[in-house]
């Protein structure tokens, strides 16, 4: 049979990456290999995010350069995946009839058959959430991800109902993967040469499965990872304040694979901004959560999400947020100003001044950076683990991260891919470092 060719971009968070590997695995089941040329597929996947902005009008721009792009060519099969997809449903293929597919983030096990029946051109939309009937067909598929840090989803969803937040709508209720087939999943990606894992989930800390009258959480996953000799690193993300309990806290003193950084969203320093987000967690939860890391190993770092602008921020709860970050001095975090998203209860909220936001946020992020700049530059002339991805293209240089995920290039053979290695640190800039390989240095 004469291979067909598939183009997947990926928009969004580490979890549409993940379902981007895991639909290539279906498809390529029906032959489909896939391509780095955009303008040559048989068949096209836009794996979506609904988070932000403006998303939707995004992936129509998506589609209207593809369509310039196969204008005197076949017409790839144009499938939207993602959360738009979810969000918008039939309403995508009767806007745009370039559109063949539209595929909901809980229905990726049924992509086989729509693309099958596609061949016998029927216009397809599947929006179910069919969470349980998804894993449970990915389960039988192998893991064929063979990087050397791998994601692997281990939860998703989300009963938190943020008011500005999309993602209880686009992803469904809360769901855990059961604890035997996630461990399986690794054993995959370990044989297929992984170091480093990464667990997944929208709200990966309430991870939760009762197998045999025994609740697995979080920290039992972790401490059955660190048991697998071959895997040097582990890391999850994204966690929840509320779910951050005392298990997963012990972790950081028994496991020496978990990475000492932490990603925890806070959205606002304000608890008054917290409350009407109904995060359901207050700043000292969260300086607590902080505290307790801190003295178990002081090592650790964080990162968090922030919200700037939401409807009802004041003065003073922006100056909160600014002294929180004096405070934790967060190392590398994401802000972006409040985006009202359809269907959620801040969409219909008064905004703010929007140029006011956008001072608020550009100070925020001044500071944020400057954190970002200053952690990097502490670590100019010490000699930092990294553990090496891959070699990069166009340049005869290696590329991989130190324990805090900060990407590291430095000279390097090949023979070092997939290792941990010692690297000095010669400079920096705000989102990198740059070193030479300690050749003294064993490879820790
Ligand atoms: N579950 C994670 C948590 O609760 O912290 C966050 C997951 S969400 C996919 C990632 C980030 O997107 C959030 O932490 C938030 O900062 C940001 N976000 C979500 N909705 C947003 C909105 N309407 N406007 C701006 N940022 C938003
Ligand atoms: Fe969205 Fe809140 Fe759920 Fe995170 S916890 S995914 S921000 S609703
Ligand atoms: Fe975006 Fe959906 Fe992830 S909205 S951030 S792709 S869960």
């Amino acid at each position: 049979m004469k291979s067909k060719k598939l183009f997947i971009k990926t928009f969004g968070c580490q979890m549409n990456e993940y379902d981007s590997n895991r639909i290539y695995d279906s498809v390529s089941k029906l032959g489909f290999v896939k391509t780095n040329n955009q303008s040559n597929a048989d068949c096209y996947i836009l794996n979506t995010c609904h988070i932000r902005d403006k998303a939707k009008e995004k992936v129509y721009h998506e589609i209207g350069r593809v369509k310039k792009l196969y204008r005197d060519k076949k017409k790839p099969i144009m499938v939207v995946a993602g959360c738009v997809a979810q969000a918008e449903n039939e309403e995508m293929v009767k806007r745009e009839p370039y559109i063949d597919i539209v595929l909901g983030p809980q229905s990726y096990h049924k992509v086989n058959d729509l693309l099958k029946k596609h061949m016998v051109n029927l216009k397809q939309e599947e929006t179910e959430f069919d969470t349980i009937s998804k894993f449970g067909y990915f389960d039988q598929i192998k893991n064929n991800d063979n990087k050397v840090s791998a994601f692997l989803t281990i939860q998703e969803g989300c009963d938190k109902f943020c008011h500005f937040c999309v993602v209880p709508y686009t992803r469904g209720p809360e769901y855990s993967r059961p604890f035997s087939k996630i461990i399986s999943e690794a054993e995959q990606l370990i044989e297929n040469g992984a170091k480093e894992i990464t667990l997944l989930g929208q709200n990966v800390n309430a991870y939760s499965h009762t197998e045999d009258s025994k609740e697995f959480r979080i920290s039992n996953l972790i401490n059955r990872l660190e048991k697998f000799s071959e895997l040097e690193r582990i890391r999850y993300t994204t966690s929840h304040p509320k779910d951050m309990t005392d298990d997963l806290i012990d972790c950081y003193s028994s496991s020496h694979k978990l990475m000492p950084f932490v990603h925890l969203p806070i959205q606002s320093g304000s608890n008054k901004m917290l409350e009407l987000m109904n995060r359901k967690h207050n700043v000292d939860d969260y300086l607590r959560i902080y505290e307790r890391l801190k003295k178990i190993n002081k090592e650790i770092e964080f990162s968090s999400d922030f919200i700037i602008g939401y409807p009802g921020e004041s003065q003073k709860d922006f100056e909160d947020t600014f002294d929180l970050i004096k405070k934790i001095r967060f190392i590398n975090s994401f802000s972006f100003i409040f985006s009202p998203r359809p269907g959620t209860k801040a969409s219909t909220l008064e905004m703010i001044d929007k140029n006011l936001a956008k001072e608020r946020l550009t100070l925020i992020q001044e500071e944020l950076f400057n954190n970002q700049k200053d952690k990097n530059k502490s670590l100019e002339n010490s000699i930092v683990d990294v553990l090496v991805e891959n070699k990069m293209e166009k340049q005869n240089k290696l590329f991989g991260r130190n324990k805090y995920i900060s990407p590291v290039i430095f000279d390097g053979d090949e023979s070092h891919i997939g290792k941990v290695v010692k690297v000095k640190i010669q400079n920096s800039n705000q989102n990198t470092l740059f070193g030479l390989l300690d050749k003294k240095m064993k490879a820790a």
